[in-house]
């Protein structure tokens, strides 16, 4: 009988050394060439017929694509750790197993964290734009002053894996950490992070960092009451997902002075266009979602796509799967 060659659907180039793993594995590849995601009618005729699909976040794996793919799709595998952007259950009730990317991202996102934590307080990004505009005259005593992290309180809502590596960092800036869970963290005594509830953390934090999965339970967890809650001081970070936040809610909580600031790696849409009322706000840090984006982080992350992706063509049990698989 003649040797298969799988059909993979790449949806974007990956950093060279997992390309060329895939290159060199037995495989007919198909890869979107273009800087930009597959627009969705190319994305579903990318996949049609493959066995299977190298994604990302930016591709909506749902019941129409699965159908579009057609039956012979055996797996799809994500190079990111987030997976909202894919119908599990439909995969699931398939019979395809979906590959993420835990574990790996999870320094690299928290580092960024500390960055955006820092830079939104210390309001580094207007500062150093004044110095590129000729702005920076003198040593001004109320010159681009912000509040302090360190002696501060920061509320860690979700204290996963990511979370966890929040509390770590934050140790050294000898700060209180607050945290709110679904239920209590057996990580929390090591981290030395307090239970509280969500509301509690609202009130108590001056920093409130995001660091849950976007899931219909946590869809504008942030929102127009939750914000109402906070400290007039207190400023918000968000490294999971723009779902978790209300955005018209923050917008307005920011531009009122309900809260003090933002710092954003993550929003809705994304991009964020460059017209959204949120880049007008002096008090307001946007990211192009680069939590990971460290060189080593994205190598990681695209070779446990590559991983996963083998496996499940060969028909085994993912090394990091996201759906329950039999
Ligand atoms: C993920 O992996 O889910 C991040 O958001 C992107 O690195």
């Amino acid at each position: 009988m003649a040797k298969e060659h799988p059909l993979v659907a790449v949806t974007r180039r990956l950093p060279e050394p997992a390309m060329r793993r895939l290159q060199e594995a037995d495989l007919v590849l198909r890869v979107w060439p273009e800087s930009a995601p597959p627009p969705p009618g190319d994305l579903a005729a990318l996949a049609a017929g493959c066995h299977g699909i190298l994604c990302l976040l930016t591709d909506r794996i749902d019941a129409a694509f699965l159908d579009a793919a057609g039956p012979s799709l055996r797996v799809v595998s994500q190079m990111a750790v987030g997976v909202d952007n894919i119908d599990l259950a439909a995969c699931t009730a398939r019979g395809i197993p979906v590959g993420h990317t835990p574990g790996v991202l999870t320094e690299a996102t928290a580092d960024l964290t500390l960055a955006l934590m820092l830079a939104t307080a210390r309001r580094l990004v207007a500062a150093a734009a004044d110095v590129k505009a000729g702005k920076w005259t003198t040593w001004d005593p109320l010159g681009w002053v912000g509040p302090d992290l360190h002696s501060s309180t920061v509320g860690i809502v979700g204290l996963g894996r990511i979370g966890a590596a929040v509390a770590r960092r934050l140790s050294g800036f000898g700060v209180e950490v607050l945290y709110h869970n679904r239920r209590p963290s057996l990580m929390a005594e090591e981290l030395g992070a307090a239970y509280v509830s969500f509301d509690e953390l609202l009130r108590r934090s001056d920093f409130v960092t995001l660091h849950c999965p976007y899931t219909s339970a946590t869809h504008h967890l942030v929102n127009a009451e939750t914000l109402a809650l906070m400290k007039p001081s207190a400023i918000l970070v968000n490294t999971s997902r723009g779902g978790v936040v209300d955005q018209e809610a923050l917008c307005a909580a920011l531009a009122a002075g309900k809260i003090a600031g933002a710092g954003l790696d993550v929003t809705t849409p994304e991009p964020l266009p460059a017209d959204h009322p949120l880049l007008t706000l002096p008090n307001v840090v946007v990211l192009p979602h680069i939590g990971s984006a460290s060189l080593p982080t994205r190598l990681l992350m695209a070779n446990m796509a590559v991983d996963n992706l083998l496996v499940g063509l060969e028909g085994g049990r993912l090394p990091h799967c996201a759906n329950p698989m039999p």
